[in-house]
């Protein structure tokens, strides 16, 4: 039998996790809100362990729905709530908690994250704001930069999805590098986040990421 009209379009359903601020959060939102990217997929759940996460009111203002994750480390309840929201991908943006391996396991290659600076170096647990751009800073490192990379079940340790170098300064302290450093994450997650969901970048059994932003 001959089939007509189009194929239905797929369209990724993507949770965003956030603790703080959520600029990259608005950058994904505001890439995913036309063009080719609207098609691929669109953020239909914002859910942050802060209730007072700049995050929230964000999605808030967007009319997407944002709820707080009292339970953060109860691995079932979350994974209850993402499949309740029929949620495919995951995309952590300045997530502080530990995500529980019942998702980081039910969800492989399909959760992202964003690190400021070029990892392996500076990353682990306890790496994060400032405190990245700091140890940055006091190594003299003259180049950092954004990573984008799958989550596995240690800190900033998943394969590589995608890597911007920043110049670091003489003159930097941590808030301008930080600054510097949050421009490229706005430019490269958003991206990564569509290659993923559109299939482009893909992560293989062996661990290894086929494909490129
Ligand atoms: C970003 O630098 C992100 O890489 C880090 O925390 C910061 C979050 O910023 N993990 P924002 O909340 O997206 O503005």
């Amino acid at each position: 039998m001959q089939r007509s009209g189009k194929l239905p379009s797929v369209t990724a359903r993507i949770a965003v996790l956030a603790s703080g601020t959520g600029s990259n959060l608005e950058a994904i939102l505001n890439h995913f809100a036309d063009g080719a990217a609207a098609e691929t997929g669109a953020v239909v759940l914002v859910a942050s362990d802060n209730p007072r996460a700049g995050a929230l009111a964000r999605a808030r203002a967007r009319g997407i729905p944002a709820t707080t994750l009292p339970n953060w480390a109860d691995g079932p309840a979350i994974v209850d709530r993402l499949r309740d929201a029929r949620i495919d991908t995951i995309a952590l943006a300045g997530y502080l908690r530990f995500l529980p391996p019942e998702i980081t396991r039910g969800y492989r290659g399909r959760v992202l994250n964003v690190h400021p600076a070029l990892l392996p170096a500076f990353g682990g647990r306890g790496m994060y704001g400032h405190r990245v751009h700091d140890a940055v800073i006091a190594a003299g490192a003259r180049v950092s930069g954004a990573t984008v990379h799958f989550v596995d079940e240690e800190y900033d340790h998943g394969p590589i999805i995608a890597q911007e170098p920043v110049p670091v300064f003489p003159d930097d302290d941590a808030a301008t590098l930080a600054q510097r450093v949050l421009r490229t994450e706005h430019a490269i997650y958003p991206r990564s986040i569509e290659a993923v969901v559109a299939g482009r970048v893909v992560l293989c059994e062996n661990g290894r990421v086929r494909g490129s932003i």
